[in-house]
């Protein structure tokens, strides 16, 4: 259960989108004043030291931020999120990544609340060494995070955003995580769920969309980031893709300017591209989802909203 270290894929070209979406949809959370609860159900260990001796040799960051750090003229959705990476990393080198417990509590007012779980032994002490200060706000616990939506939904401000980022290297992650969504959305139908998944698999990935398609949902945001042509299922990280539930109004135009540049920038062959679309009718989810067209294999083409 416990073989998977996030070590090895912090700030790879999947945390890329994973954290520019985070980070945009909180951000355009708080253009309402009304505090609100952030729940991280797979938080990681907090701060990741990119040389470190753990990960050398097979650290994903070079092909994820290690290229956009170079970059120049960004869009600002991107930009963005650098400026909080960037307060990680003094002095204009690249040697930390911060995770998504990490980025959340940067943006977090002083009524807003960050709850973070993580199981693995290795990486929640290094968590609540990262989220320590401010025990009123942040919470990190070793608790399952299915099971601890039960508990914190509906929040008491009525406004909250659920980052669920399983490893996915157990099949069974897949169904859990449907399972804590179907539940969740009866307690608190109106939070935002950001659900990130792996294109590794594609029968995986569509699956997985069709069963979000079949949740009480009335308005999801689905975006996809691959960075190579398609391996053969099961062979490794071609993508992956942020499935947003109840998404923040605004969402999708910083995602509609940051893809294209993301495709671009950690494109590693020739066939990267994005997908992007927006559903609030029970045949636009779908077609957000990818059902409606033959597959969901990744083009890059922009869907219309
Ligand atoms: C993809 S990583 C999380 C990365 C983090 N969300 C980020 O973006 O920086 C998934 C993490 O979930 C942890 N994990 C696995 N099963 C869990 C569970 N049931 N509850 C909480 N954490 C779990 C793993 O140990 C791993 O650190």
């Amino acid at each position: 259960m416990f073989a998977y270290r996030h070590a090895f894929h912090a700030g790879n070209h999947a945390d890329v989108l994973k954290h520019i979406t985070l980070v945009s949809s909180l951000t355009l959370l708080k253009k309402k004043e009304a505090p609100f609860l952030v729940v991280d159900t797979h938080a990681g260990a907090g701060l990741y030291t990119l040389q470190s001796p753990l990960v050398r040799d097979k650290a994903e960051w070079p092909s994820g931020i290690g290229k956009l750090w170079a970059a120049s003229a960004m869009p600002e959705p991107i930009t963005r999120y650098m400026d909080l990476v960037k307060t990680f990393n003094k002095g204009g080198r690249l040697t930390h990544y911060p995770g998504s417990p990490l980025l959340a509590q940067m943006l977090l007012r002083d009524d807003d609340r960050l709850r973070a779980f993580e199981m693995h032994p290795s990486d929640i002490g290094p968590l609540q060494a990262a989220l320590r200060g401010r025990p009123r706000q942040l919470k990190a616990e070793r608790k399952d995070g299915f099971q601890q939506l039960r508990a914190l939904l509906p929040p008491p401000s009525r406004r909250g955003l659920v980052l669920i980022d399983p490893p996915y290297e157990m099949r069974a992650d897949y169904g859990l995580v449907i399972k804590a969504l179907r539940d969740a959305l009866t307690r608190f139908s109106t939070g935002i769920y950001m659900i990130w998944y792996p294109v590794i698999a594609r029968y995986q990935v569509e699956r997985l969309l069709r069963q979000v398609a079949g949740c009480a949902i009335r308005d999801v945001l689905h975006a996809q980031l691959t960075v190579r042509s398609a391996l053969r299922d099961g062979l490794g990280l071609q993508g992956s893709g942020m499935v947003v539930i109840n998404p923040p109004f605004g969402l999708y135009d910083d995602l509609a300017v940051a893809l294209p540049v993301l495709a671009k920038a950690l494109g590693q062959d020739g066939k990267a591209g994005f997908r992007l679309a927006q559903g609030d009718t029970p045949e636009s989810i779908k077609t957000a989802l990818g059902m409606s067209t033959p597959s969901a294999a990744v083009s890059p083409s922009q869907d219309r909203r």
